[in-house]
């Protein structure tokens, strides 16, 4: 039963975004995408079991795609579960459900400890790949004490032994040294003391996944058959100063360089605002959702074209809840959800996936 507002299917047509009802089996029809990114929670048969009681509640909905995202460690089990067949069975439901692994490494094998790899993906039947979300992209560098070593390298000591190091190498790079011997003048150790602390701040801040590194691991995942979700999004300072826009094109045009026009039809972006995720953030508001989707959607057309741009769905990540998902969803430039939060409950994500209908 469809309340009139969810007519979420999309037409577009040269330059103009339409929410008009499809016709069923309408091959141009855009689905809508929701996507619970469980990030690192449940184990696995926790995992199953929460799924379970979303497909229950979400038995009459067939016109979104839904998606989720275990960890590594339960993604086979719930594959072994969502089968389309056992799910068209005792759901009614079935190809509109996707497995989701939260990243994947950008090499295929070797002495990556702890790194998964796209084809490992691939072969325990993931659909698609969330790429370059923030908590990976930022924030990691805290967790891992990248930015205490840093600070610490920068110590007299250290950069004597490294000068002593340096110099006896065959080929010494002349400027790395002459730099090192700048630095170790008696009078610039509080320029020392000073980029120490400067750095050690800035990597608490920011050290996470390169764009670069992003970039490989698209690639990664589309050579090998899997779907990407690649995510951008600015922190509130960028937020602040106005400069969301400059740097979600260069983390978009990285992430997509060398992804042909014909492969784009494999990839989801998600607009993420760093400072709209999580326990006590809001939001962004309906109005800066539907400026940064324009902004995504007319970059994209930049790159690859009109109807190329106009079929890349493009999602929205950040407190999404039961009680905002339909005006975002009314947004013509909003083509779904990643949910983290939200996801972890079955009454509010079922909630989400129906937006717009009336609760089971
Ligand atoms: P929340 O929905 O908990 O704000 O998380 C959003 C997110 O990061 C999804 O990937």
């Amino acid at each position: 039963m469809c309340t009139p507002y969810r007519n979420y299917y999309r037409q577009r047509t040269a330059n103009q975004w339409r929410k008009i009802p499809a016709e069923q089996g309408d091959p141009s029809a855009i689905r809508p995408f929701l996507a619970g990114n469980w990030k690192m929670n449940l184990i696995p048969l926790a995992g199953v079991a929460l799924a379970a009681r979303i497909f229950d509640l979400c038995r009459d909905v067939k016109d979104v795609d839904m998606g989720f995202a275990p960890p590594f460690t339960g993604l086979s089990t719930l594959a072994d579960y969502i089968t389309p067949d056992f799910l068209r069975r005792e759901y009614g439901i079935g190809r509109n459900v996707f497995l989701l692994a939260q990243d994947t490494f950008f090499e295929s094998k070797g002495a990556f400890t702890g790194e998964i790899s796209a084809d490992m993906l691939a072969a325990i039947g993931v659909d698609r790949v969330i790429i370059g979300h923030s908590d990976r992209r930022a924030n990691l560098g805290k967790y891992f004490g990248f930015s205490s070593s840093v600070a610490r390298r920068l110590s007299k000591e250290f950069l004597t032994h490294s000068l002593k190091r340096l110099a006896l190498r065959e080929e010494p790079d002349q400027k790395v040294l002459a730099t090192i011997e700048h630095l170790l003048e008696e009078q610039h150790s509080d320029v020392l003391a000073g980029l120490a602390t400067f750095l050690e701040a800035e990597l608490n801040e920011r050290a996470g996944e390169s764009d670069e590194a992003i970039q490989r691991k698209v690639q990664a995942a589309l050579s090998n058959g899997l779907q990407v979700i690649l995510c951008c999004g600015e922190n509130r300072e960028a937020h602040k100063m106005n400069e969301t826009f400059k740097l979600l094109e260069r983390q978009i045009r990285i992430g997509l360089e060398g992804v042909a026009r014909p492969t784009m039809s494999e990839v989801i972006i998600a607009y993420e605002p760093i400072w709209a995720i999580g326990e006590g953030a809001n939001p962004a508001s309906l109005e800066q959702i539907a400026t940064v989707h324009d902004f995504i959607r007319n970059l994209l057309m930049d790159l690859y074209g009109e109807q190329i741009a106009s079929r890349v769905r493009i999602l929205y990540g950040g407190n999404v809840k039961p009680d905002n998902i339909v005006s975002m969803m009314q947004l013509a430039g909003v083509d779904g959800a990643l949910v983290g939060g939200a996801s972890l409950n079955a009454a509010d994500f079922a909630k989400i996936i129906r937006f717009g209908l009336p609760d089971a």
